[in-house]
């Protein structure tokens, strides 16, 4: 038996007990964060004078060893070992031996101790995940601006509304998105807390202080309650709903493209690079990105519902099941960072069907709610009998096969029917490009609205930038001034005053 835990066993484990248990493979991912958290410790050890200088620094010479060597060519993990931490802790002992190497664990619980390497691993791919749902917000603020003015059909009920333009369309998802940004936000947040120093559930009683390793590892503060540092994992699922929001949005938009490109609707051209073909039949050219990016969300709603039905019913106090909560967090990444990335190369190559959206403007009588507002305007008619007269001649341009581009005989019906609107100025009204320009209500689809919110939005959108610069910045700080620290230490120099925060 290799196992550091074996002395209190009488017989070996079965081997398909540590097949069924191992996690080698999963917590592959953070072996440089579960290094840092054991060098952050360690120096923290020794500030407290729990671990003596020499042994503190012939441990910290190993780690950074390790960490170079995780660095280089990736540490192997041993099955043996179960997961990443033991696997560390067994290479620093096979180094300096269990008399100096077996020190390296006081005060500190493979508890506390995941759930710490998780946060550190979380906060950093959830900034990945936060800047990608920027670029993309980026790339659509950039797209609705170039096409602010192109008029296209609006929906409601998947039929034809009224006439929107195609940067009021495509800012509607930026307008999402951003709220999104401030769901990343609030779940980075709830994940930069420090767990480390809860030890198994209840607390150490050397005089540790979890401050100090806080801060050295950037986090915000600790998750104070040693009890639910080690049992909870609401800041993942939190990260998981999140993310189950960004892709949500994303399916939307997923859907439109799919939909707009089909021969039916022809209003956009995803274009060749983000199709493929079919094996049988010659012609087609199928939107599989957009298709996948939809289908891909349910990979994130599956993995959000997993973590919660995880914690359900789970007794405080760590238990194994808990060992269960990176899987699905890893595929949420896996799904969506690549997502992100494809879906803004997307929309920067979108092409717009200009001749069949002015087509569709006309043949669904887009401008009909214009037309009614005017009889109103003009009569100081009720709304009501306004819709009716529109409605009535809808009704007869529809049947006869015309629609409101044919002015005399709209003309004639309105002229029948009481009111005596000019021909030019019917033209006028029943344009889409100018019924467009007519919406003047805060947030609507006209042109110079659209510009304003796209200029409130790109604000936000370097406020989230900046934020996740600052936290990059912070984090590899915080990653450099540890490691300093751990070198000055390892080199034989006192830690507690290089260590002043
Ligand atoms: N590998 C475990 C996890 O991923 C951490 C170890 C927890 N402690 C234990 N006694 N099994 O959650």
């Amino acid at each position: 038996m290799k196992q550091l835990w074996k002395s209190r066993f009488v017989d070996a484990v079965a081997d398909e007990t540590l097949h069924y248990t191992e996690t080698t493979e999963i917590d592959n991912r953070f072996t440089q964060h579960d290094l840092w958290g054991s060098i952050v410790h360690v120096l923290m050890l020794i500030k407290c004078r729990i671990l003596a200088e020499a042994d503190g620094q012939a441990i910290l010479t190993v780690l950074l060893e390790l960490l170079d060597e995780e660095r280089k060519s990736g540490i192997p993990l041993e099955i043996e070992h179960e997961d990443v931490h033991l696997n560390i802790e067994a290479r620093v002992i096979a180094k300096l031996g269990l008399e100096i190497g077996g020190r390296m664990h006081t005060a500190r619980s493979r508890n506390d101790q995941v759930v710490t390497d998780l946060r550190l691993y979380l906060r950093e791919q959830l900034l990945e995940a936060y800047a990608g749902t920027v670029d993309l917000i980026r790339e659509i603020l950039q797209r609705a601006t170039k096409d602010s003015e192109v008029v296209m059909v609006g929906y409601t009920h998947s039929q034809a509304a009224q006439p929107i333009t195609f940067g009021f369309w495509l800012s509607a998802y930026a307008s999402i998105l951003l709220r999104d940004c401030t769901r990343l936000q609030s779940a980075f947040r709830a994940t930069n807390r420090s767990t480390l120093g809860a030890c198994a559930l209840a607390g150490t009683s050397f005089n540790i202080d979890r401050q100090f390793t806080s801060e050295l590892l950037s986090f915000d503060g600790l998750v104070e309650h040693a009890l639910d540092a080690t049992s909870s994992r609401d800041f993942a699922i939190e990260t998981a709903s999140a993310l189950a929001f960004v892709m949500a949005t994303i399916s939307r938009l997923a859907e439109e493209l799919v939909w707009w490109s089909s021969l039916e609707y022809s209003l956009l051209d995803v274009g060749d690079a983000f199709s493929t073909g079919s094996s049988i039949m010659p012609q087609k050219r199928n939107p599989v990105v957009a298709e996948l990016a939809r289908g891909r969300a349910t990979v994130v709603f599956g993995a959000l519902t997993e973590m919660l039905a995880l914690v359900k019913a789970l007794p405080l106090g760590y238990s194994c099941d808990l060992q269960q909560d990176k899987p699905p967090l890893w595929r949420i990444f896996d799904v969506t960072l690549p997502t992100l990335s494809i879906m803004r190369s997307q929309v920067k190559a979108l092409k717009i069907n200009r001749e069949r959206t002015t087509n569709a403007l006309w043949m669904g009588f887009t401008t009909a709610t214009e037309l009614a507002n005017e009889i109103v305007k003009r009569y100081n008619l009720a709304f009501r009998d306004a819709y009716a007269v529109t409605g009535g001649l809808v009704k007869e341009l529809g049947t006869q096969g015309r629609d409101f581009r044919d002015i005399p005989a709209m003309e004639q019906y309105l002229r029948q029917a009481g009111f005596h609107i000019a021909a030019k100025d019917i033209e006028e009204i029943v344009s889409p490009e100018n019924a467009v320009r007519r919406q003047v209500s805060i947030g609507s689809t006209n042109p110079d609205s659209v510009q304003k919110m796209i200029a409130t939005f790109e604000q936000e959108l370097s406020e989230h930038s900046a934020f996740v610069s600052d936290q990059r910045e912070r984090i590899q700080n915080a990653m450099d001034k540890s490691l300093r620290l751990a070198r000055e230490h390892a080199h034989g120099e006192p830690v507690s005053e290089g260590a002043q925060l």
